[in-house]
């Protein structure tokens, strides 16, 4: 074969491999659009007794997928207006919050980050970046709070 015929064939061969590998990223897309990820299973899962968690205390409640998540009291109701939930997963890096009840605030160490008693961004990094903590549903029956989260991670929940 002489270099004319190499080259030609060599870039015929390339052609075809992006063709191939064009139509195969639009077949990958069309494919997620026209089948979207099954949504995530939630259910409603006991987190404590409402009489043995006092006003300004907090809790680190873990789901079922691994996500912790500050759960504190902040009124004296014993409505679930009292109560909030918030990934204690800092949307800046990823590190660890807690609920800071003399400071009245959520308090990420690793950058001074400082989120209000909703979660909202108030300082450092998060505040910057517009960047608050994910909240979860709560509801109290009979006395006991219940938390809604994804259920992934308990037995029996596994993908099929
Ligand atoms: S990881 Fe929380 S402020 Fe940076």
């Amino acid at each position: 074969m002489d270099r004319r015929g190499f080259l030609s064939r060599a870039s015929s061969i390339a052609m075809g491999a992006g063709l191939v590998g064009g139509y195969g990223v639009f077949a990958a897309m069309a494919g997620r659009f026209l089948y979207p990820a099954r949504p995530s299973l939630k259910g409603w899962l006991f987190v404590i007794d409402v009489a043995s968690m006092k006003p300004g205390a907090s809790l680190t409640y873990t789901a079922p997928d691994g996500a912790t998540i500050a759960v504190a009291r902040q009124g004296l109701t014993g409505q679930v207006g009292d109560f909030i939930a918030l990934s204690s997963t800092c949307p800046h890096l990823g590190c660890k919050v807690h609920w800071e009840g003399q400071n009245q605030r959520f308090f990420c160490p690793c950058h001074n980050g400082a989120f209000d008693p909703s979660g909202k961004a108030i300082a450092g990094p998060p505040k910057e970046a517009g960047q608050s903590l994910g909240r979860y549903p709560l509801r109290i029956e009979n006395g006991l709070l219940f938390i809604e989260v994804p259920l992934e991670g308990l037995p029996g929940q596994e993908e099929a």
